[in-house]
């Protein structure tokens, strides 16, 4: 996919806050760390345009990111990552709330991009967020992150780890992805324009 252009648009804390274009939005969710704010730049092909950092917990808000394809527009919406340990409770519930409150009521989502690390069974709380957005019938895709660490050899018993742990029925897909060899790029573009009707 080619790239126009790209921009950071807002932070966003709740609705009011939501870009009112209409433009298709693509969001990601997933575990801190697990390579969100990384997947976003490699798609854009920006080196830093989404802050990542190896400290769990960068992302604190709905980060809005406006793209500009050759065929088409359409935001990639950034989550804070769950299941970091080292923020308060009451902060936790809020993400939570914030989050929860976008998935349900966003008719310009057009796919939800659900990050798990290669490397690791999906933990309790991905497989808590598979179920609910199986549940409110969301669609989305799982994306398995950091492939280039996991040997090729051992890819069919990764692949297999994952899609028996979410419980995915065959028709969801799973792709495969690196922000370090841009792995996986096209496939997730081809998936994003034909969910965004682009
Ligand atoms: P939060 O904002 O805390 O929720 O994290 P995040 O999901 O946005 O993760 P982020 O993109 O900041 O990446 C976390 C760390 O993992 C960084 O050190 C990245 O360089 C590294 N990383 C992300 N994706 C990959 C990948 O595909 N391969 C490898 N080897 N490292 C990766
Ligand atoms: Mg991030």
């Amino acid at each position: 996919m080619k790239i126009k252009q790209s921009e950071f648009v807002i932070s966003a804390v709740g609705p009011a806050q939501y870009p009112e274009d209409g433009l298709p939005e693509i969001a990601l969710a997933g575990r801190s760390n697990v390579g969100k704010s990384s997947l976003i730049n490699k798609m854009l092909l920006r080196r830093n345009l989404a802050r990542t950092s190896a400290q769990p917990g960068k992302t604190q808000t709905l980060n809005y990111y406006k793209v500009n394809t050759e065929v088409g527009e359409l935001y990639y919406v950034d989550f804070p990552g769950y299941g970091y340990a080292r923020v308060s409770k009451s902060q936790r519930q809020s993400w939570g709330k914030m989050i929860e409150l976008y998935l349900k009521d966003r008719p310009p989502l057009k796919l939800v991009l659900q990050l798990v690390d290669f490397r690791h069974p999906p933990s309790a709380e991905d497989q808590n967020m598979y179920q609910w957005l199986s549940h409110y019938g969301i669609p989305m895709c799982v994306v398995a992150t950091k492939t280039d660490k996991v040997s090729r050899s051992q890819w069919p018993k990764h692949s297999k780890m994952i899609r028996q742990t979410l419980g995915m029925p065959g028709h969801v897909p799973l792709i495969h992805f690196s922000s370090e060899t841009g792995m996986g790029r096209e496939e997730l573009w081809s998936l994003i324009a034909q969910s965004a009707d682009m």
